[in-house]
């Protein structure tokens, strides 16, 4: 067998070590990548082979505590997942300027997801609409029967709709089942309960069913939540105004609304991947949501309250779970739920979506005062220290170095390293 190439036969069927091995054997990794490989994957490598395919290893990501929030008057201490610098501490320092008002308040909708059923060649799309409602029942049954378990705990099917959609190859019938998955994040409940009910729905329609699937846009489990941060606080009115028009300008304008709504996923998707959810469809219900309207624009609103405090509000769908999937076997998903305290998926919804409000108050409120450059950029000095390959004391050493000199490039982190190791200082 050749040792070349991106064709390697049964390699699904080799074990972690064995795929490993034939990855550096047909690549430039190295004994030395390798051995990282190893050593990153070495505690959760067999879970990580059982969640996904092929695995070699594991991408560990940082995962720190964001301090200072109140959510519905309720302390919590949140984890979140971030490769980006200054995420978790703008969080922190946002979560503390609202303190005194309270923290942050939440609300939703209640947990219902969505299955969408298309259908397709019907004689006519009309009567096929009116068979299905006619069969509202029938569904009903259908649906609630694949899951006796989330029936018993007080979910299972609610409702459905019905559209004849006109689309660029003719019309199709799209139906929808609405259902209550409870604490589960529910795409399994809603699918199989869509493919479940296929068969019944062509004989209904006398039409071809296609595709079964949930839709991520998820406006049926929507959090919203809100916060008070006083203008004395947060550094008085020209702060808080200055907040107020970048909030305008991101209501106003895709370009920036797209960079808004970033902001509050940095936080919420950090919150997402720290619990073992899915953080694509955390990602696509958002910004899916965020152009009901017809146009894209952002998810959260700044206003002065009649007592002239700054005032954020925010809707976001929010379809997380806390007893499926990576959640549920993964102990790092697991230490974050029981850091948090959260015991339903309602409560891990409003932290989430309250991290992401809390989170875009810090970006907004910095890209309105200072700038974000600063900070990024002591970070970035640090980074640069660590890839030129300074360790311990040395990273601030040299960071603080090509800070001072304003020269926050490689080949000036590489100079201040040598210099400190010269003994020559930075
Ligand atoms: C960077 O990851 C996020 C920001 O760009 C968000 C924003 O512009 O509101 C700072």
């Amino acid at each position: 067998m050749s040792e070349t190439g991106s064709r390697i036969a049964g390699f699904h069927s080799l074990s972690p070590e064995e795929r490993l091995d034939a990855v550096t054997r047909r690549s430039g990794l190295g004994n030395e990548g390798k051995s990282h490989l190893i050593e990153a994957g070495s505690a959760l490598v067999d879970l990580a082979d059982h969640l996904s395919e092929n695995v070699i290893s594991t991408m560990n990501v940082p995962l720190g505590i964001a301090t200072n929030l109140i959510v519905d008057g309720e302390e919590v201490l949140v984890p979140m997942a971030t490769e980006e610098s200054s995420v978790i501490a703008a969080v922190c320092n946002a979560a503390k300027q609202c303190r005194d008002t309270g923290g942050i308040t939440a609300t939703w909708t209640g947990p219902q997801m969505i299955a969408q059923v298309q259908i397709l060649d019907m004689p006519d799309p009309e009567a096929a609409k009116q068979a299905l409602l006619d069969r509202r029942d029938d569904i009903k049954a259908s649906c609630d029967a694949c899951d006796p378990m989330l029936l018993k705990l007080g979910g299972g099917f609610r409702d459905i709709e019905v559209r004849v959609l006109d689309t660029r190859i003719g019309p199709m019938v799209i139906l929808h089942l609405i259902v209550d998955t409870r604490d589960a994040m529910g795409a399994n409940a809603v699918n199989t309960m869509a493919e479940k009910l296929a068969p019944h729905v062509e004989t209904w329609t006398g039409g071809k069913v296609k595709l079964r699937i949930l839709s991520n846009l998820a406006d049926r489990r929507v959090v919203t939540v809100q916060g008070v941060w006083r203008t004395e606080t947060i550094g008085g009115e020209e702060v808080r105004d200055g907040m107020i028009a970048a909030s305008a300008f991101a209501d106003a304008d895709p370009y920036r609304a797209a960079t808004h709504n970033k902001g509050i996923m940095n936080g919420v998707s950090a919150v997402v991947l720290a619990t073992g959810n899915d953080t694509r469809a955390i990602e696509a219900g958002a910004h899916a949501f965020a152009s009901r309207s017809g146009r894209y624009t952002a998810l959260s609103t700044w206003n002065k309250t009649p007592e002239g405090d700054l005032h954020g509000v925010m809707e976001i769908p929010m379809a997380v779970g806390i007893v499926g999937g990576a959640t549920k076997v993964h102990p790092t998903a697991q230490a974050s739920l029981k850091i948090m305290g959260v015991t339903t998926a309602e409560r891990l919804a409003k932290v989430a979506a309250a991290v992401g409000l809390v989170q875009n108050f810090a970006a907004v409120k910095a890209l309105a005062t200072t700038g974000i450059q600063a900070g990024h950029m002591r970070l970035h000095a640090q980074n640069l220290a660590i890839a030129v390959g300074a360790t311990g004391d040395e990273i601030e050493a040299v960071a603080g170095a090509i800070v001072a000199r304003k020269e926050i490039r490689e080949d000036a982190a590489r100079e201040a390293l040598e210099q400190i190791r010269s003994g020559a200082g930075g």
